[in-house]
């Protein structure tokens, strides 16, 4: 299996899921044209600072130490580390669009875009992806709604994001309603036996809860989104053995998604230590590349 790069193209292995460690803006122009059924991207989100989180090694104490956990057991904890990304762009629909550009350049005639943002600059990116693709190839404005974190007494909380869908080529797209994983009534009795058993069909507005702080899927890597949340997105815009990109893949959740769901990805970050968490999530099966297309040194190699 070999993923080498003339330089110029980045071989994509036919049978090996690959993870490329570099400035999206060098990869992207790298790839070939038409390559990806699914693309999914959560770009910084343009708080204005960066976006960190720090790693802590919490051990059990007899003395006072520093939190409080189950039964009032007293722990100490050190600070290992800090994970985290710049999230302040003076210009960030200028740094958004080649990349959506190249996004629509790589996609099948049946594939889908969907774009993770928040209310800060979700109306200016609608804008500038109908530049991109044309209106009439919008197909989604999706609403995750959460209810997590503080309340601010001056405003509505704001506990939603934004996902922008859109389509390669509107009536040419894939959407398969069968494979969307149903959800609970609200109120099951009103409907029959039959149909409260079948479950109903999500609509745009999708209830989830953040990524779980002790859940397995917890990476610890800042703005971590769901997988469940994935699972909705690759789905029914996906079929198993396509191609999907991730090119702020961050902690690589799209990638842990698709490959348990029998699809193949290319997930791209420029920070070691994205690729570091993405190594430690998705092990040794995929490919680990520079931006050129060289292997990676793998971890223990210093
Ligand atoms: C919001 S996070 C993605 C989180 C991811 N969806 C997850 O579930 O873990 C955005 C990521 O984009 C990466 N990033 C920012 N600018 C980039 C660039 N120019 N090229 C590649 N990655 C970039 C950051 O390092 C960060 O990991």
């Amino acid at each position: 299996m070999s993923a080498v790069s003339d330089g110029a193209g980045l071989e994509l292995p036919e049978d090996a899921d690959v993870v490329v460690l570099g400035d999206n803006a060098d990869v992207l122009p790298r790839l070939p044209d038409g390559t990806f059924q699914l693309v999914y991207v959560d770009p910084p989100f343009n708080t204005g600072g960066r976006r960190d989180r720090r790693t802590l090694r919490t051990t059990r104490t007899d003395d006072e130490g520093d939190r409080t956990g189950f039964g009032g057991r007293r722990y100490t904890s050190v600070e290992t580390g800090r994970m985290g990304y710049p999230d302040s762009f003076a210009d960030y629909a200028g740094f958004l669009a080649p990349r959506l550009e190249h996004a629509r350049r790589l996609l099948t005639r049946s594939g889908t875009l969907y774009v993770h943002l928040d209310w800060r600059e979700a109306h200016y990116c609608k804008v500038l992806l109908d530049e991109i693709f044309g209106r009439e190839c919008f197909l989604n404005e999706v609403i995750w709604a959460y209810d997590y974190g503080g309340r601010p007494k001056d405003r509505w909380p704001a506990k939603h994001d934004t996902i922008l869908v859109y389509v390669r080529e509107r009536g040419a797209h894939l959407f398969d309603q069968d494979q969307v994983e149903r959800i609970p009534y609200l109120a099951p009795r009103l409907v029959s036996p039959e149909k409260a058993a079948r479950g109903k069909l999500p609509t745009d507005v999708w209830w989830h809860t953040i990524v779980p702080t002790n859940s397995r899927e917890k990476t610890g890597y800042p703005t971590q989104k769901p997988e469940g949340v994935l699972r909705r997105v690759l789905l029914p815009s996906s079929r198993p053995g396509d191609r999907v990109l991730d090119f702020f893949a961050g902690s690589g959740t799209t990638g842990a998604v698709a490959a348990a769901l029998g699809r193949r990805f290319v997930l791209v970050d420029e920070s070691p230590e994205a690729v570091r968490v993405m190594r430690e999530r998705l092990g040794s099966g995929p490919v680990y590349l520079d931006a050129t297309g060289a292997p990676l040194p793998a971890p223990d190699a210093g």
